[in-house]
């Protein structure tokens, strides 16, 4: 087993540059599948989500290679399977936008449901939704196969009963190539939806209002093969700022999009941070104590929910009481517990935490939950007084790039150690 070692208490500063974003390209490799041709895709970040959703292209027939650590060459003329199975899709959540893409290719998709972090029910009604809208039947195998079929597609008007990123970029990837005009209402209007459509329309599909809440697909017969760069990641962005903020450090975050970062910039100023934008960066400065404030999660424009626990993490040490709402996810504040055990003072009611802030953290054994939750404990244990002891960080290096010498070359106090497992150790105290 390997975790991270952290010796708490050093103030960061210095500059870091961010890496693509996990969640657009983890949608934009499945949806080469539709080119069939050759795309090349720079800005690729090296996460473990990545190297899982290749195996599955490669697995699928893709010819893939590396032309760079960050730039990927994806043939999918060769691709002929449209079948999936649970061993691989497990992985990752993002595993689920094979469907559309296989869909909107072969008009036939058989998919195990996906893996991904533990938030709480994680439904797909909206995006059996929006294919049974296109035409397809779907049906759900006892195997948790979801298998979809379709003679042809059609475009169709698909009203979203929540908003939801997933089934947007499902919708999106099924309508490109379906016979007409798509409308999708309610649609997510993350920054990684809209690069999926500048992706697309790139390969010469037809999509637009990609970031409002209405997005229009008009089918067209054929794409082609495109050279793209997947956008820097807004919220590894926001972690690098929090986690300066919570050392009370100076750091200049760099390749941004500062316009992706306003609700993330709003709330560390009115907590008394210092942010300062540029066209590509932006600095974070924190020299105080930080003030408490509110926070509740929405979809894009809102406060990412994906910048919850990182946020939270941050109102532990701040002056006064801070109440955070979550209205994304049904069970997103399991990683409070391991807050509590390094000394915050904590109280979750259902979809609300209560923070009373406290002067100090203490390091402490912890474990990442999940992979925003791993990224909250990273803050937690760089803030924190003393020595803390992280477990279960494959779930950070899903989502965050070289995040060990990342912080470190901000002045963390880091390393990543291997142990032997449990098993290992009680075999060796018997043996
Ligand atoms: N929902 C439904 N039915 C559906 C789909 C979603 O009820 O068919 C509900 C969900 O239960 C949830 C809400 O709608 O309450 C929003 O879910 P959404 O579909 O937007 O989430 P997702 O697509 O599964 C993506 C990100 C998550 C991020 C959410 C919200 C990817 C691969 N994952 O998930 O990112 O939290 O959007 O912004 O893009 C992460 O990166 O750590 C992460 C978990």
């Amino acid at each position: 087993m390997d975790k991270f070692i952290i010796t708490g208490g050093q103030r960061l500063t210095g500059e870091v540059s961010v890496s693509g974003a996990k969640n657009a390209v983890v949608a934009i490799l499945p949806a080469t599948i539709l080119a069939e041709d050759v795309c090349r895709i720079e800005n690729i970040p090296n996460i473990s989500d990545v190297t899982a959703m290749v195996k599955i292209l490669k697995n699928m027939g893709a010819g893939i290679k590396y032309i760079n650590p960050s730039t990927l060459e994806i043939d999918t003329r060769f691709v002929r399977s449209h079948v999936v199975e649970h061993d691989l899709t497990k992985q990752l959540r993002a595993s689920y936008y094979l469907i559309g893409a296989l869909i909107g290719r072969f008009h036939k998709a058989q998919v195990a449901m996906p893996g991904g972090c533990y938030l709480g029910l994680r439904p797909i009604d909206q995006h059996i939704k929006g294919f049974e809208a296109l035409g397809a039947e779907v049906t759900m195998e006892e195997n948790a196969m979801v298998n979809v079929q379709a003679e042809h597609l059609l475009g169709n008007s698909v009203y979203l009963d929540v908003v939801s990123v997933g089934a947007t970029i499902n919708v999106m990837l099924a309508a490109v190539k379906a016979r007409g005009l798509t409308v999708i209402e309610n649609a997510a209007k993350e920054p990684h939806i809209v690069d999926l459509a500048n992706f697309l329309n790139t390969m010469g599909a037809d999509v637009r209002g990609a970031g409002t809440d209405v997005i229009k697909i008009r089918g067209v017969e054929k794409l082609h093969g495109c050279e793209y760069s997947i956008i820097p990641d807004q919220i590894e962005a926001g972690t690098y700022m929090v986690a300066a903020a919570a050392t009370r450090g100076n750091v200049l975050v760099k390749n941004v999009i500062p316009k992706h970062l306003e609700s993330i910039t709003a709330k560390l100023i009115e907590a008394g941070a210092t942010v300062i934008e540029d066209d590509e960066a932006v600095r974070v400065i924190m020299d105080k104590r930080p003030g408490h404030c509110n926070i509740k999660t929405m979809p894009h424009p809102g406060f990412p929910t994906d910048m919850q626990p990182q946020f939270s993490t941050l109102l532990c040490l701040a002056e006064g009481t801070s109440f955070v709402s979550e209205s994304v996810w049904d069970n997103r504040f399991r990683y409070t517990e391991q807050l509590t055990r390094m000394g915050a003072t904590i109280h979750v009611n259902g979809k609300t935490a209560v923070i009373e802030g406290v002067e100090a953290l203490k390091g402490a054994p912890i474990r990442a939950d999940d992979l925003r939750a791993g990224a909250a404990m990273l803050i937690a244990a760089m803030a924190a007084n003393g020595v803390s002891e992280l477990e279960e960080i494959q779930h950070i290096e899903r989502g965050y790039e070289n995040v060990v010498d990342k912080f470190r070359s901000l002045g963390a106090i880091i390393e990543r150690r291997s142990f032997p497992d449990d098993e290992e150790k009680v075999q060796m105290t018997a043996g």
